[in-house]
């Protein structure tokens, strides 16, 4: 049964080829003085840079830019880009890049004009926002994350090692994104399959949650069929729009909030992964690999119908004369192989995590109810030593 909820999503998408065209016309909304963030320099590298800073210019704009954004973007320049856009009076923040781009800029924008330490206000305490918020515009450059279309924004505290997901609310979410999948062409393999896996995580973690009828489990398995057919092809051809843009818009659909409303959730495999990020600054797509099967293999007999309709829907695991047990079983295992097949990250000991690490790592974990049962710190601790 569907729970009561409320659905609004402000943000307004440009999709295709020619998406970047619409970026004056939204421009003109905004006031003259627009912050341009971007990431360590691909945008550079692609050409991206020169045609966007051109279209800020044609449009009457003062650019102030803020380079330098890191993947897993830290309080440290949190701070950095506070005292900046303090100092340009900035109106508009335009976020070029990936998710980690787009997060940051969010955070920025409603901690300029924070009057505490937005990191303790906003993500220790997790208060509700109680200043203005700068309005942010995005060009996506990666796919994964769903942060065009959604109020996500992970921030990173390296002194205290932990890495802390707000989800804000409408005033936060972008005002819009433009979303051209052949703006994500240049993206070294490593960072592409990532970011499949971080679809397909977003999808499972609100999938395997409940045991009721509801609409959005059979959105998400359309939504998983689509994503394993064009991820397969896009490994072949990286080039191939069909499959590239396909699965820009999986991945905006996967986070965008449409598929969690009504539903309860899971989100497990995030707090371990984000756990193992604070500690490593591994790939995020990669840190969510490296714990899933070791997760699911854990908690599959408490959801035991839900793996078994996996199976049948999502890898067409043959029923006849199984048990359930063993139907939810191979359905894990042919996702398994998917993953290998993509080349993600399976251990986490490729990820920089050392046995001196775990017990931090174990303490960093937010243990959230889960979508069958709460895991025990005890079996924190054995899902990332079986993913060593
Ligand atoms: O920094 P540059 O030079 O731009 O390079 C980036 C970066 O090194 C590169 N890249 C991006 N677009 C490219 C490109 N390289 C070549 N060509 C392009 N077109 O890719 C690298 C990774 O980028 P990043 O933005 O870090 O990746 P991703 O999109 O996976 O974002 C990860 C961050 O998002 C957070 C994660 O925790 C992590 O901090 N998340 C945000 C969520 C949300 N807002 O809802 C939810 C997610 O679950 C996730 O937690
Ligand atoms: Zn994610």
């Amino acid at each position: 049964m569907l729970g009561n909820f409320t659905y609004c999503n402000p943000t307004k998408l440009y999709f295709g080829e020619q998406a970047l065209d619409r970026l004056s016309g939204e421009l003109e909304n905004y006031g003259p003085q627009v912050l341009l963030v971007y990431g360590g320099g691909s945008i550079k590298r692609n050409g991206l840079y020169v045609e966007i800073t051109a279209i800020l210019k044609q449009s009457g704009k003062k650019i102030t830019e803020l380079p330098g954004v890191m993947p897993n973007p830290t309080v440290d320049k949190l701070y950095e880009g506070m005292e900046l856009a303090r100092k340009k009076k900035i109106d508009f923040i335009l976020a070029v890049g990936g998710g980690s781009v787009i997060d940051y800029a969010k955070a920025l924008s409603v901690s300029v004009h924070c009057e505490s330490d937005p990191w303790e206000r906003y993500y220790l305490k997790m208060r509700r926002i109680n200043n203005p918020v700068i309005p942010v515009g995005v060009v996506l450059t990666m796919v994964g994350t769903g942060s065009e279309m959604n109020g996500g924004a992970v921030i990173t505290n390296t002194q205290t090692k932990l890495k802390i997901g707000r989800v804000f609310g409408e005033s936060v979410f972008p005002k819009f994104a433009i979303m051209n999948p052949k703006m994500t062409y240049t993206l070294p393999q490593y960072q592409m399959v990532a970011g499949f896996y971080d679809i397909m995580s977003h999808i499972l973690e609100q999938y395997f949650s409940g045991t009721d009828d509801n609409t959005s489990d059979y959105v998400m398995e359309g939504l998983l069929k689509s994503l394993i057919h064009s991820s397969l092809a896009a490994i072949e051809k990286p080039q191939d729009y069909e499959a590239r843009s396909n699965i820009m818009w999986i991945a905006t659909w996967a986070l965008n909030t449409f598929v969690a409303k009504g539903k309860s959730t899971d989100w497990m495999v995030h707090m371990l992964g984000q756990a193992v990020g604070a500690y490593t600054d591994a790939t995020h797509g990669m840190t969510l690999a490296a714990v899933s099967m070791p997760y699911y293999r854990c908690i599959m007999k408490d959801g035991l119908p839900k793996f078994k309709r996996y199976a049948v829907q999502v890898w067409n695991v043959d029923t006849q004369g199984k048990s359930d047990e063993q139907i939810a079983a191979e359905g894990l295992t042919a996702m398994e192989a998917y993953m290998k097949k993509l080349g993600l990250v399976l251990h986490l000991g490729e990820l920089g995590v050392t046995e001196a690490m775990l017990s931090g790592i174990v303490k960093g974990t937010f243990i959230l109810n889960g979508g069958y049962r709460k895991l025990t710190p005890e079996e924190v601790e054995n899902i990332l030593r079986e993913s060593m």
